[in-house]
């Protein structure tokens, strides 16, 4: 099979189209024809090993799954002797490493039945951004009807989905994000939408009970001004800088009671899969896809991301000629 192969760590550059041998399955696994991938910001970090603590989990010198790239959908091909909740032929997404590739044997509880009626390219570029958009607002942000939500970051992969989601637990949202993509992220359903050109949401005397911020950078200082008394910060991502200032910053502030501040890293979760299965279905959360790229062209897909400015998500065809 063809498949992206990082056979060191480095940027995009150091990435090769190889002819590899196909993955069999485990007995817990599921061997999945893949049709679509799409990339994360971890898959760059993955690959340049930045943050160095990467190589302590991924490989010292050289990465240890040379195929990068983790979201992906496709139709089960072979199942391993202890699979019990798919079947050749079932249509699937999930998220395992091994993406960028024509086959990749994935443990079954990283995969759940791909959302009836959706492309295999949308169903690809839901299980890291959503997911992590949906724990960032469920399970630290406690998100709740009426509450007044402000996503920094409204018009990247997390922030996409964050706006619909949150709109889909009953919140009144706002979307921050930049000229160009106002119109889009108000048709996704953000309430009010700010151009962080033009207007610091930090300085308009609005406040509000949970900001995410999934892309971006304000200090803490400006966010604490933006929070409701007993208002909830939540880091999902952003600059660096940002990360050490919550860490440090925001435990000591948290202590004091009222506002809280924290990060958050996704979990895989089957359930949140079936959670965002039902949420697609029932027409509340509709991917947005920027740019779709064939596999021999992953490198540029990730320079294309890391540039910091997509629209929605990037994603891989497999289906496309790979030329
Ligand atoms: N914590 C976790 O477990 C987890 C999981 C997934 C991702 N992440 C992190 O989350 C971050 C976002 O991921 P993503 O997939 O959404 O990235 P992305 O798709 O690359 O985000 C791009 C978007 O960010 C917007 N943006 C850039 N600078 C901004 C600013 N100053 N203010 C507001 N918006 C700004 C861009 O809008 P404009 O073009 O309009 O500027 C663009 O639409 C990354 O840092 C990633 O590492 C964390």
């Amino acid at each position: 099979m063809k498949a992206i192969i990082a056979p060191k760590y480095g940027s995009p550059d150091v990435l090769e189209l190889r002819d590899v041998d196909k993955p069999t399955p485990k007995a817990d696994e599921v061997l999945v024809k893949i049709h679509a991938a799409a990339v994360n910001a971890g898959d760059w970090h993955l690959l340049r090993a930045d943050p160095f603590l990467i190589r302590l989990m991924y490989g010292l010198l050289v990465p240890k799954h040379p195929i990068i790239g983790s979201d992906m959908a496709g139709t089960v091909e072979a199942v391993g002797s202890a699979v019990t909740q798919f079947q050749v032929g079932d249509e699937v997404f999930g998220s395992e490493l091994g993406a960028f590739a024509e086959y990749a044997a994935v443990p079954e509880r990283r995969l759940a039945l791909k959302p009836t009626g959706l492309s295999f390219e949308k169903a690809a570029s839901v299980p890291v951004a959503a997911v992590t958009a949906l724990q960032a607002l469920r399970d630290h942000g406690q998100i709740a009807p009426g509450k007044k939500v402000l996503i920094n970051g409204a018009s990247g992969g997390v922030g996409t989905f964050a706006v619909q989601i949150a709109k889909a637990f009953g919140a009144e949202v706002t979307g921050v994000c930049s000229t160009g993509k106002m119109e889009m992220v108000r048709s996704i359903g953000a309430d009010h939408v700010i151009d962080y050109t033009q207007e610091d949401f930090t300085k308009n005397g609005q406040r509000y009970d949970l900001i995410l911020a999934a892309n971006g950078y304000q200090p803490l200082s400006a966010y604490a001004r933006a929070l409701s008394p007993q208002g909830i910060y939540v880091m999902s991502g952003g600059a660096m800088v940002q990360l050490f200032e919550v860490m440090i910053w925001g435990m000591l502030k948290s202590k004091k009671g009222g506002k809280t501040f924290g990060n958050m890293t996704v979990k895989s979760s089957q359930e949140d899969l079936f959670l965002m299965k039902e949420l697609i279905e029932a027409g509340k959360v509709v991917p947005v896809l920027d740019q779709r790229f064939p596999l021999s062209r992953v490198p540029d897909a990730i320079r294309y991301l890391e540039a910091g400015h997509a629209k929605g998500k990037v994603v891989i065809s497999l289906d496309q000629p790979s030329a």
